[in-house]
């Protein structure tokens, strides 16, 4: 039996879709490094999405390499950048901001992946000083690293204390898609208003097979940033690959879809898991569930499903959902775990 694979979204494939727009890309020849039809096209529609005249798009490698050019274009190197201790940027980029962008990270204490506007403000109204860094922007991660989602007037609030300390505010979206099934469909259009200066749009989570998309509302860094780009190794010749497969996603809102479907099995797996007497330790808001499983269990589990033991000493796990998780694959998960709950 082939195994049921919760480990992450980023183990799922892609939708038929998504490689025929890559095939179809392929063949044809034009303009390289972002000035061919797909990506002025693309550009296109993210204004439209946006409803936002006054941006620029950049089509990189991955996720890391988003959050970093978005971040680093915009900082002097005596600024340093606000996030949480739990974020992605911090725990699981090996370093990369620090070594490419050379800012310091300055942790935030959170709950549940979010931080709290008390923590943002001590950090933010530090005295300035030529012997401190100086923070100028913070790192949100939509949805967090632990799948709960900040609500719009939680963000309202948070883009507020910027605003006050002048700090710009980058958005790890890297499962953003995950995050607008549950908001107001016009939150995305909100974002520039409320003063997001960079927004990493993750698509490979979520049916995506190459690299990601980073949009930039800061004009007088528009010029900076494509420099930044090419000295950071993100400049693809080819880019119009990436982004055919990007609007074969947002044709009709097809990554939409995806983002529901995943979120859907996540809240079918939280119900199984209560079901069975498993609290999830989060908040299930997206497509991820957490919750502690003996170890002896997630043993006995590990030999039919593939999850990430998130703490060995609490003994929680994550269990993802993709767009391809079927519900079939839910029903014979929690029937597995049933089964070796009872035996142990
Ligand atoms: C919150 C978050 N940000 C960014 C990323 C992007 O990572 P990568 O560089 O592996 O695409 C991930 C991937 O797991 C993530 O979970």
């Amino acid at each position: 039996m082939q195994k049921i694979q919760l480990a992450s979204d980023n183990w799922s494939g892609c939708p038929q879709f998504v490689t025929d727009s890559i095939v179809e890309s392929s063949s044809y020849s034009g303009a390289a490094y972002g000035k061919d039809s797909y990506s002025l096209k693309l550009e296109a529609e993210i204004k439209a999405l946006f409803l936002c005249d006054e941006l620029k798009i950049h089509l990189v490698s991955n996720g890391t390499a988003a959050n970093v050019l978005g971040i680093s274009s915009l900082l002097m190197p005596h600024e340093a950048v606000l996030c949480s201790e739990v974020s992605h940027l911090h725990v699981d980029e090996c370093g990369s901001m620090e070594r490419l962008g050379g800012n310091k990270l300055i942790l935030l204490p959170e709950t549940d992946g979010k931080i709290s506007l008390s923590a943002l403000e001590m950090a933010a109204c530090t005295s300035m000083d030529v012997h401190r860094v100086r923070p100028r922007i913070l790192s949100l991660s939509q949805p967090t690293e632990y799948g709960t989602i900040y609500s719009e007037e939680e963000i309202k609030s948070i883009s507020r204390l910027c605003q006050k300390y002048n700090l710009l505010l980058h958005m790890d979206g890297a499962r953003i898609a995950n995050a607008i099934c549950k908001l107001k469909k016009d939150w995305l259009q909100s974002l520039p208003s409320l003063g997001i200066s960079v927004l990493s749009f993750g698509f490979m989570k979520n049916g995506g097979a190459l690299g990601e998309l980073l949009i930039n509302f800061v004009k007088d860094s528009f010029e900076r940033m494509q420099y930044s780009q090419k000295q950071l190794l993100q400049l693809n010749s080819k880019q119009r690959l990436v982004s055919a497969q990007i609007l074969s996603l947002m044709y009709q809102d097809r990554y939409l879809d995806l983002a529901r479907h995943a979120n859907k099995m996540a809240s079918l797996l939280k119900d199984g898991l209560l079901n069975l007497g498993y609290i999830p330790t989060r908040s299930v808001d997206s497509n991820c569930v957490f919750v502690c499983l003996p170890p002896k269990i997630q043993t006995e589990l590990a030999k039919h499903c593939d999850f990430y033991e998130w703490n060995n000493l609490t003994n929680e796990v994550r269990l993802l959902c993709s767009w391809s998780t079927s519900p079939n694959e839910i029903e014979t998960f929690l029937k597995l775990l049933a089964q070796i709950t009872k035996g142990t």
